[in-house]
């Protein structure tokens, strides 16, 4: 126990260090709320800078700081998967997918801007997203990575899925494609683009990428979970809403305590792969344990 407390602690101050470089450059890239058009730029800040983890961004970087590098080169990278990231949020609470009043906090995009206009700011991110990575050493390659998990083989994809899965009898292939897609491609990317950005070699990949498809599929299934045992003050978005709507969750085929055995048997999974990498791991260990074990 002792033991586990202190990871805990020690991964909180790590998150915390990388947040706030992150949310620098973050600052740094987004157009200022002074530029015209001054409203969409006000909401394109306003969905990034009101709460997130930033769990993607410093995945990349740990990732990166794993195969050998400092961090520095994937700083663009760790800016484009939130940019991307929140977009896909945005889109995701407005009224024709999940209708949600809530996200980080704070009232959705929709809800402060009107429907049109969280669309755009959505749409906005998107596009920032590659034009960050346009000006990356390796652009090209972590552009390919960022798209390939973006789109309909990835998030799009997954969402799609999701959404006509509503009310469906729970079926565990099907819980599989839509979690794989909307969640945990993007995370795995996370982690891809951590080690491309350092220059990693072939084995080094092949671990990052075995780890980012197992914490990035027990990412969600924590949020399940997080979903019928949290609060919305705790989680900063709506609880109970899985189950009004009738998603396909983990939660719906096993229940909350199989859900939380399955997780942690894929954090353990995740830190078993992490071989042949030339930097420190512990970090990346240290955020498996975060992603089961995290109350928000
Ligand atoms: C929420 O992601 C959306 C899912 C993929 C479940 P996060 O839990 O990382 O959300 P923020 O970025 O911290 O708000
Ligand atoms: C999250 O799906 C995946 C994306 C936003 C792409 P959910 O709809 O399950 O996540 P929350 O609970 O709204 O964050
Ligand atoms: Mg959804
Ligand atoms: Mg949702």
């Amino acid at each position: 126990m002792p033991d586990k407390l202190f990871i805990m602690l020690d991964i909180k101050r790590y998150m915390s260090e990388k947040r706030a470089q992150v949310d620098v450059a973050l600052d740094r890239y987004l157009p200022a709320e002074t530029e015209r058009p001054s409203t969409l730029h006000k909401a394109m800040r306003y969905s990034i800078f009101c709460g997130g983890k930033r769990l993607r961004p410093i995945l990349c970087l740990a990732s990166s700081e794993s195969a050998g590098g400092s961090g520095d080169a994937a700083m663009l990278a760790a800016a484009a998967l939130e940019c991307l990231h929140t977009y896909t949020l945005i889109h995701d609470d407005l009224p024709s997918m999940d209708n949600d009043d809530l996200r980080r906090g704070q009232p959705t995009s929709h809800k402060v801007f009107g429907e049109a206009n969280a669309i755009l700011a959505g749409d906005s991110l998107l596009t920032l997203a590659f034009e960050l990575l346009a000006q990356a050493p390796q652009g090209a390659r972590l552009a390919l990575e960022l798209a390939r998990s973006a789109g309909s083989r990835g998030v799009a994809g997954g969402q799609f899925e999701d959404l006509a899965a509503e009310g469906k009898k729970p079926d565990t292939a099907l819980v599989e494609f839509i979690h794989v897609h909307k969640t945990a491609k993007l995370i795995q990317a996370a982690c891809r683009m951590g080690g491309i950005a350092a220059g990693v070699n072939e084995a080094g990949l092949a671990a990052l990428d075995r780890y980012g498809e197992r914490i990035g599929l027990a990412f969600q299934v924590a949020d399940d979970v997080l979903n019928a045992t949290s609060t919305p003050e705790t989680l900063g978005k709506a609880v109970g809403s899985d189950a009004i709507r009738e998603k396909m969750t983990y939660v719906s085929l096993v229940g909350v305590e199989q859900a939380r055995r399955v997780a942690a048997g894929m954090a353990d999974e995740a830190i078993a792969a992490l071989t042949h990498l030339p930097g420190a791991t512990e970090p990346l260990a240290a955020l498996a344990r975060f992603i089961v074990d995290r109350d928000m």
